[in-house]
């Protein structure tokens, strides 16, 4: 693919570290190991993001299960796989194979039901699952589907050491895969070479989060290891984040966006404001009216 090399963003107050969180491990679908990293508790804190999941095994038991049928209303899942092949199927007819470096964007809306499940027996599985929430005029939209190829996501390199992949937002005038009204995503998978430097600016008030997966870097001197994420702070007046790889260089994803600043009310799979709405959604389901 062409990767141009883009010259560094001037980013002049950054925003340091206001805390580094570390992922509870759990299983979810039919029995799938993953790690939760962005908590329930931290729904508010990084609105409008409302969960990530890392999973990452070489062992088929963690993930041969994977997700049977279930339902989603109210908010976007957003699947990036680094490794291994995953098929998509759900109830607004769409079907597609996810494998190494795409992306799948689903917007569940109003509502889908759809299995994930894995299509190989052995080898490696890795990647992510992002929920971003949507607008409360948004939420019972129709819902969309697109699976995104490796091929499709706009990568670039800088003469800093970064190789960077736009999967949604911008970065360095490269537009990505994905733009979003409202929540305005912006999702980037970046390679920091050893001793890399990688800035990226940022609107003071999205919230903003580092997920480190291989390596380690350092952002305003707070070293962030692998397997954590570090939750960026808000600070008035600053434009965006300087990430500096170790030595051994990093991989890690950088997740920003525009708060909602509405009530979250969550039950499973169901995102919506408030209590009505959600017994609203599982009564829609158990009479069949979901998808
Ligand atoms: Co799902």
């Amino acid at each position: 693919m062409d990767a141009p090399t883009r010259t560094p963003a001037a980013v002049t107050r950054a925003r340091s570290v206001e805390r580094l969180v570390t992922g509870m491990p759990t299983s979810d679908g039919a029995g799938v190991k993953l790690v939760r990293v962005l908590t329930h508790d931290l729904q508010r804190r990084l609105d409008p993001f409302l969960m990530l999941d890392a999973f990452g095994t070489d062992n088929p038991d963690d993930y041969i299960a994977g997700f049977p049928d279930h339902p989603h209303r109210g908010f976007e899942t957003v699947t990036y796989m680094l490794e291994g092949r995953m098929r998509h199927r759900d109830s607004a007819g769409h079907e597609g194979l996810l494998g190494p470096g795409g992306v799948q964007w689903m917007t569940a809306g109003r509502g889908v039901i759809h299995s994930e499940l894995p299509e190989q027996q052995q080898g490696r599985m890795e990647g992510f699952q992002l929920w971003l929430n949507l607008h409360s005029k948004d939420k019972m939209r129709e819902p969309w589907y697109r699976d995104i190829a490796a091929s499709e996501i706009p990568q670039f390199g800088t003469d800093e050491g970064a190789t960077v992949r736009v999967i949604a937002g911008d970065s360095h005038g490269v537009a990505g895969a994905m733009q979003r009204e409202t929540t305005e995503p912006l999702y980037l998978d970046l390679q920091l070479a050893p001793g890399a430097r990688f800035a990226q600016p940022l609107a003071a008030a999205h919230n903003a989060f580092v997920y480190v997966y291989r390596g380690q870097l350092a952002i305003e001197g707070q070293a962030v290891p692998a397997q954590r994420m570090a939750i960026l702070a808000n600070t008035p007046g600053s434009d965006g984040v300087v990430l500096a790889a170790g030595p051994t260089g990093a991989r890690a994803l950088l997740i920003a966006g525009r708060p909602l600043g509405e009530p979250i009310a969550q039950y499973g799979p169901f995102v919506m404001n408030t209590h009505d709405e959600i017994f609203r959604a599982v009564e829609d389901f158990r009479a069949g009216r979901l998808a």
